[in-house]
């Protein structure tokens, strides 16, 4: 646990550099209180305590005490209450619900208003990586209603010969940044891991598309979109911003011949893995999720009591990645009121292949790895209904195996809250559902 809050206190801190002045959080608070005024709300629960096991409100981290789970919403049965029994019905009824669904009362929803982007080719490099030439390409997304955007995406591509290649789109720090006082674990990393496969991959840095904290809800898109009026409750919160950043990149990417644009995939750890798989539910042009130590608000069940809570989520330090609406269920309602849940979320992504990780239960326990597992069995019946296998096996898997034969794969890692272990599983996966012979 103790590794575990170091890791997150150092991905908190590296993910808003110069965004944690007193003044920014003085700012976030009044956000904060007057979005609960906006709706109404006149206090809050606390979160779970990840810190002090002694606390009234501490985490809990035991599995004999997580208790029943209170009843899933149901995925296959319409607004209505009829059944959903073909994909038709899943197509064109009850995905169309459940996207608006979660757009409402979690990620919000995209405004007309949001700005138009640009892209700029700023720099062009040719170099070494992994034993082999690679270039790369930086670009700046910037658009004509919001002078201060300037969103970064970089693009490396393999030695090219033969057709289109596939990519990975990462959202993540600048390529080679490092957090403080962290030494890169052994072996390749995973650039070298995607050029020796021979695909591109792609970096796009979400805080520059939407800082990441309340204060920033009136600068980055979200800012530029509702020009000065706060956010109406049912619009997007950082996570849809940043998933919306992915897929302003993707249009970018589906114009280069030389990447395979049926096979980009997205990936993200922790936030940004809950930014990945809300790319995912969102936009139906990326072919595959990796999506790792996402935990609430991404693939963990937040039905399910174990690390952290809806209520951590609503809290001033969180708030910010959801729609306003989003906040109700941490004060006058609860989780068990929420109509959706992490199962909804991985729903939408079907039939298409997803890979969702986390690390060990000491290190990463906070995200929950079986709250995302158990999601992930819930969702496989619409996979099911779409005529594939989602998650294959009703046994939890051990540390380190790979569980994937349907078309959701699940691997708990032996290492801590990052995706590096998984990488391996993670390229074998996609290459298999690409189609491509390794
Ligand atoms: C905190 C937060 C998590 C989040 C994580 C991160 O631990 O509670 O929800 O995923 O930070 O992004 O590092």
């Amino acid at each position: 646990m103790k590794r575990l809050l170091a890791a997150a206190s150092i991905v908190i801190a590296a993910a808003a550099p110069a965004q944690r002045s007193p003044e920014r959080a003085a700012a976030t608070e009044r956000d904060y209180r007057a979005t609960l005024a906006l709706l109404g709300i006149a206090s809050m629960r606390p979160g779970a305590d990840g810190r002090d096991r002694s606390a009234s409100n501490a985490a809990n981290y035991d599995e004999a005490k997580v208790g029943a789970v209170p009843p899933l919403p149901p995925l296959l049965r319409t607004q209505s209450g009829r059944q959903v029994r073909t994909a038709r019905d899943w197509w064109n009824v009850r995905r169309p619900e459940l996207a608006s669904l979660l757009e409402r009362e979690v990620y919000g929803r995209v405004p007309t208003t949001a700005p138009r982007i640009v892209w700029t080719l700023t720099a062009e490099e040719t170099r070494r990586n992994g034993g082999v030439g690679v270039l790369t390409r930086r670009y700046r997304g910037t658009a004509a209603r919001a002078p201060d955007l300037a969103i970064d995406l970089s693009v490396t591509l393999p030695p090219v010969s033969g057709g289109p290649v596939p990519l990975v789109l990462e959202l993540g720090f600048p390529e080679g940044f490092r957090f403080p006082g962290s030494t890169a674990p052994p072996g390749p990393d995973r650039t070298k891991r995607m050029i020796g496969a021979g695909w591109a991959y792609a970096v796009l840095v979400p805080s520059t598309v939407q800082p990441d904290d309340g204060a920033g809800l009136k600068e980055g898109v979200i800012g530029a979109a509702s020009r000065g009026r706060p956010r109406a409750p049912d619009e997007w919160g950082a996570l849809r911003a940043w998933a919306w950043g992915a897929s302003r990149g993707l249009d970018l990417l589906e114009k280069e011949p030389l990447i395979d644009r049926r096979r980009v995939a997205i990936e993200g750890l922790s936030r940004y893995g809950k930014a990945a798989l809300v790319a995912m539910a969102f936009d139906r042009r990326f072919s595959i999720g990796f999506i790792g130590s996402s935990g609430a608000g991404g693939a963990k069940l937040l039905r399910r009591d174990f690390g952290e809570r809806l209520e951590n989520l609503a809290s001033s330090g969180e708030y910010h990645w959801f729609a306003p609406n989003f906040l109700k269920y941490g004060g006058p309602l609860t989780v068990a009121d929420l109509p959706v849940d992490a199962h909804s979320l991985i729903a939408l992504a079907a039939p298409r292949p997803l890979f969702i990780g986390a690390g060990n239960f000491e290190a990463d326990g906070w995200v929950d790895p079986r709250g995302s597992f158990e999601a992930a069995r819930a969702a496989s019946a619409v996979y099911r209904l779409l005529r594939h296998q989602g998650l294959v096996g009703d046994s939890y898997p051990a540390i380190g195996e790979t569980r994937a034969a349907g078309r959701i794969a699940f691997r708990q890692h032996e290492g801590g809250h990052n995706n590096g272990p998984n990488w391996p599983a993670f390229i074998g996966f996609a290459g298999r559902h690409w189609g491509l012979a390794r």
